[in-house]
């Protein structure tokens, strides 16, 4: 009752105001996961030229996997953190072996994948496969424990199986790729860490912290 219509309202707002980015282009696996991975640690507005040279570059997962080093390195020059592009080219070795070049339709396999932890797998999962998993990064715990005045510790990793079950409980199964990405861009455009604008969010009306006036007291992290 209250959870469809926050589900409705939620995907009519993503529908109005979503942004045409290019990895929402189609929901390709291969383009899901560049995208992802180099969204871990970058800006939107940075990856984008990076993401449209990448796919030029290395247009399937096979051209990945038997990529020259140089041309890998330079193709992730300006973006940092060169793990993550050494890892894809791990997985996507792995996928030209054990999986026929493609991307498994399960999470536990998509897990298994160099590189690929839980935040990407769910990512992958849901946006590229429609799978009711969430993706839980910190832009999605925030959004969260304002909304139902959560106090796990964001810094504490064992915090994440209670976001992830509470996700669990109001991501509507007929389209989770859009409450996924619904979520990213809230918290991304609205939900923002120090001046949420609750004014123009239309959780506005479901958010327990909002209601009290709270929303800066989440979500709690612990220095460490
Ligand atoms: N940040 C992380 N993943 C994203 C996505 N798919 N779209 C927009 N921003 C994101």
């Amino acid at each position: 009752k209250k959870i469809i219509a926050f589900q409705t309202e939620f995907l009519e707002w993503y529908e109005r105001t979503r942004r045409d980015l290019p990895w929402r282009e189609n929901s390709d696996p291969y383009r899901v996961w560049v995208s992802e991975i180099m969204l871990q640690q970058t800006q939107v507005v940075t990856v984008i030229p990076y993401f449209y040279r990448f796919m030029e570059w290395f247009p399937t997962i096979a051209d990945l996997a038997e990529a020259e080093e140089d041309k890998l390195l330079k193709a992730w020059e300006g973006l940092g953190y060169y793990s993550r592009v050494r890892n894809m080219q791990k997985a996507a070795q792995q996928l030209v072996e054990a999986h026929n070049g493609k991307m498994p339709h399960t999470i536990e396999e998509i897990s298994e994948l160099k590189g690929i932890g839980p935040y990407t797998a769910g990512a992958i999962s849901s946006i590229a496969f429609g799978l009711p998993e969430p993706a839980i990064d910190g832009n999605v715990m925030r959004v969260f424990s304002r909304l139902f005045e959560l106090e796990s510790d964001i810094a504490k990793p064992s915090s994440r199986k209670v976001f992830d079950h509470v996700v669990r409980q109001v991501m509507p199964h007929h389209d989770p790729s859009s409450f996924n990405q619904a979520i990213m861009d809230l918290g991304a455009t609205v939900c923002t860490p120090k001046a949420p604008n609750c004014e123009s969010c239309p959780l506005a009306g479901y958010c327990q912290s909002y209601e009290k006036g709270t929303m800066l007291n989440f979500p709690v992290k612990s220095k460490k």
